[in-house]
């Protein structure tokens, strides 16, 4: 079965991170965020993916090596000026034949059961199925009201805070049939979230909708980026890149350099990054070639490539371009 993965936003809640590169290859737990995507698409035996883009497209290429790599089948589309996120989909139509198919929100973080899913698509002989998540507040999301048997009632794409019918919101994970591709305009800016789905439902098409209480997250804000990050690291959301789960831990890619005598709790330290003497650093990512120099601090925040907090500089809940330099 092969997934398409949407992922040519331009991720302008995440900037500055996001100037230099897509949010999708943002790392959690030092992993590219679209790498777990794999991990989650390979566990449940789907290694065909079409990687929809168009925001700095070209950077995907090391993770399509990646792909490549690990014993994926992987196909790139690409849209000049973004398509919207229906759009997208139909401008890889000539990737899908006459099979199911999943597509995913490029940014969802998630270890829900793709072939739960997948059943419940087929008993219920859908021609779509959007996987649901509850949250505290839906009105960041696409909120999908459903009826007994799962059949979808409506589409609200971020209703007015308080105004939302359920909980249960739009996981950015569907398994469509091919003839939801017709459905879609072709060469125009289309939105699954606001024409596609809405329109299936007012046409009465089989339309379902499916929970899951998985572990899941939209990497999209840096707040929730950061709690991605963290969540890896407490084993809240489960990966083999964190070799030791749990409050504190602390993960490290290579050429780190750490002196001693500094505080480090729930932290991932990227390549080439260096943390000296007296530093403490805590709920914070490091991205690439970032240093904290001596008894700096740094809490609940994200440094870019190539930051440098100066010695003695106390910084908290800040989000750094990269090779940004904070003095004290
Ligand atoms: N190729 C392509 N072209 N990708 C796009 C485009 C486009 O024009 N526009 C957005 N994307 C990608 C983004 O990069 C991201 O991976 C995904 O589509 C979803 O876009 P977001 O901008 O992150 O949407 P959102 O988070 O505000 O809302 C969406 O996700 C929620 C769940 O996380 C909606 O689908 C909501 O209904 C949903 O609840
Ligand atoms: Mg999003």
């Amino acid at each position: 079965m092969k997934a398409l993965l949407i992922a040519g936003g331009f991720g302008t809640r995440l900037r500055p991170l996001t100037f230099t590169r897509p949010k999708h290859l943002l790392p959690i737990a030092n992993r590219p965020h679209l790498h777990h995507v794999f991990d989650l698409l390979q566990r449940h035996g789907i290694d065909e993916v079409v990687l929809l883009t168009s925001y700095l497209a070209e950077t995907f290429e090391a993770s399509v090596a990646h792909g490549r790599e690990r014993g994926m089948r992987v196909e790139v589309t690409h849209e000049e000026h973004p398509l919207g996120t229906a759009g997208a989909l139909k401008n890889a139509q000539g990737f899908i034949g006459d099979e199911t198919f999943f597509a995913f929100n490029g940014d969802v973080l998630t270890d829900s059961d793709l072939q739960a899913m997948l059943a419940f698509h087929r008993e219920r002989e859908a021609e779509a199925t959007i996987l649901l998540t509850p949250v505290d507040d839906p009105s960041a999301y696409g909120v999908v009201p459903t009826n007994g048997s799962g059949r979808v009632q409506g589409f609200i794409e971020k209703p007015p805070p308080d105004q939302a019918p359920t909980n249960l919101i739009n996981a950015g994970v569907y398994i469509m049939e091919p003839s939801v591709l017709d459905r879609i305009p072709e060469g125009v800016e289309y939105s699954a979230e606001r024409a596609l789905f809405p329109d299936l439902v007012e046409e009465g098409a089989r339309l379902f909708a499916t929970g899951t209480d998985a572990y899941w997250m939209d990497i999209g804000t840096p707040a929730k980026y950061l709690q991605a990050n963290m969540d890896a690291l407490t084993g809240a959301f489960q990966t083999d890149a964190v070799g030791d789960p749990g409050e504190g831990a602390v993960v490290a890619a290579e050429g780190v350099s750490v002196a001693e005598g500094c505080r480090l709790s729930a932290v991932c330290l990227g390549p080439g990054t260096r943390v000296e003497t007296g530093a403490h650093v805590e709920r914070s990512v490091l991205l690439a070639e970032a240093v904290v120099e001596r008894g700096a601090r740094v809490v609940n925040s994200i440094l870019g490539k190539g930051t440098r907090i100066e010695a003695g500089v106390s910084i908290e809940g800040e989000t750094l371009a990269d090779e940004t330099r904070v003095g004290g």
